[in-house]
């Protein structure tokens, strides 16, 4: 992996939380417009970023007291709509940038996304990565006739095979059996067109691929699980891994895990980088960083922070009773086969498993968890950018940071891309801009 830093950004939400409404929003565009996505396309390649990251979900958050009125009412994780066509839309306007699209291995067939993958990676020329998430929550279960959400460890039993297929069907037409012979006739040499023939204990695929190989064969392929069975799949097949910024005692933890699993499937961890997810809120002056900062709490609701917790967690906090000890209720998320990580993992980590804590002070942690303010990184150009430049070194110094934003769009990422970005340009930090065609040659050597 090339040294210095690399960027994303993450426009998973760029529209939600109340961001579509807040002073720096666009006016006369909504999400989804795809001039929006265009707009931030163009800028972010200017600003030499390396990645678009869209995150995915499909169902509307209703686990806090089994409702969807509030995340509908507050715009809560949701509209989300399959920002495929999004993405071949700001690939025409760019270049160079890459585009990330998430996928479920839990709820898709395999076969349909790896031929999607196939065919935006020719759109795009060799930039797209995808991010297979085993998912975590039952809204989205339930869309895809699940009553209840697939134990955790089998989830990723089952991304191991829905990657294996997909590898198996990128690779089913050998680059060169294509011939496109105008003389004969003859459009590709049957001996190098293969069935894959799997069957499998979730998938039965025949294969081949019925299409023409692509320019990256296979898109990057991303992973961000961090439980032990997500660190374990993800070793065998990720280029590049997400990881949650914000607390360096956390992602070393995340980084040496990684490396150690990465290192027992004979892969080289050197070569694997992380890009941290890390929400920024930067400004020309200290003060007018912290009035943003100070503003976005007043766009959100007690219900809202309830609706967004419970759905990331996959547990409905709303029935927490006056107090409760942390360990008791990770353990009624993981009973629940939901991810213990997220605000109770972040609070077990600081207070201990036997710390008890009541429902008032679990809700303040809430509110700032929700809202990301507790894990913001706030201030100039130049302070941001000291506390990147030591993160990165503190963390193995591979791969780099994928920054988000709770102010609007687009204000927020501009600032991203005005200030901070040319500040760190400046410092020689970031990563040396490569000759390579492809995301892959640009991200991940
Ligand atoms: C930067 C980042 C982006 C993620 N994007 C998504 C996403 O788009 N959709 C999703 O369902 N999960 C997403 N996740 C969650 C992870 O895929 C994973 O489910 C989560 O970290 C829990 O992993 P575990 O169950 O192995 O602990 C993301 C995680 C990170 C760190």
């Amino acid at each position: 992996m090339s040294g210095g830093i690399h960027t994303a950004f993450d426009l998973s939400f760029t529209h939600t939380e109340g961001r579509w409404a807040r002073p720096g929003s666009w006016i006369g565009r909504d999400f989804p417009d795809v001039r929006m996505f265009q707009e931030i396309a163009v800028t972010a390649e200017r600003a030499g970023v390396d990645l678009l990251f869209f995150g995915d979900g499909s169902g509307i958050p209703d686990t806090w007291r089994g409702s969807i009125a509030p995340a509908v009412e507050w715009g809560i994780q949701w509209p989300r709509h399959d920002m495929s066509p999004i993405v071949a839309a700001m690939a025409g306007v760019t270049s160079e940038i890459g585009f990330g699209l998430t996928y479920s291995s839990t709820f898709m067939h395999p076969f349909y996304v790896a031929r999607l993958l196939n065919s935006l990676d020719h759109v795009t020329s060799g930039r797209i990565a995808f991010n297979v998430v085993a998912s975590t929550r039952s809204a989205d279960a339930a869309n895809y006739g699940f009553d209840e959400l697939m134990a955790h460890d089998e989830r990723y039993e089952r991304m191991a095979e829905f990657i294996g297929v997909c590898r198996a069907l990128w690779r089913s037409v050998e680059p060169d059996a294509i011939l496109r012979d105008r003389a004969t006739g003859r459009f590709a040499d049957p001996s190098k067109v293969h069935p894959i023939d799997h069957r499998g204990r979730y998938f039965s695929v025949k294969g081949p691929l019925s299409a023409v190989p692509s320019p990256q064969i296979e898109p990057v392929l991303v992973q961000a699980g961090g439980s032990p069975a997500g660190i374990r799949t993800s070793a065998a097949f990720v280029e590049l891994a997400f990881g949650f910024g914000g607390s360096v005692a956390a992602q070393q933890r995340y980084r040496t895990a990684l490396d150690e699993a990465l290192t027992a499937a004979g892969r080289d961890p050197a070569r694997v980088g992380i890009l941290w997810a890390t929400q920024v809120i930067v400004a020309p002056t200290a003060e007018s960083a912290a009035a943003r900062r100070r503003d976005i709490l007043s766009f959100w609701d007690e219900e809202a922070v309830g609706a967004h917790l419970s759905h990331n967690a996959g547990f409905d906090f709303s029935g927490l009773p006056r107090e409760f000890r942390l360990g008791d209720l990770a353990e009624r998320i993981r009973a629940a086969q939901a991810t213990p990580g997220g605000l109770v993992g972040m609070l077990v980590d600081t207070y201990g498993e036997d710390h008890r804590i009541s429902r008032a002070d679990f809700f303040e942690h809430g509110w700032r968890h929700a809202t990301g303010l507790d894990h913001t990184l706030c201030g100039t150009a130049e302070s941001v950018a000291d506390a990147l430049e030591e993160n990165f070194a503190a963390t193995g110094a591979r791969g780099g940071y994928m920054f988000s934003s709770p102010l609007a769009t687009p204000s927020g990422l501009a600032d991203v891309a005005e200030l901070l970005l040319p500040e760190l340009r400046r410092r020689g930090a970031l990563a040396p801009r490569s000759a390579g065609s492809t995301l892959r040659e640009r991200l991940c050597v």
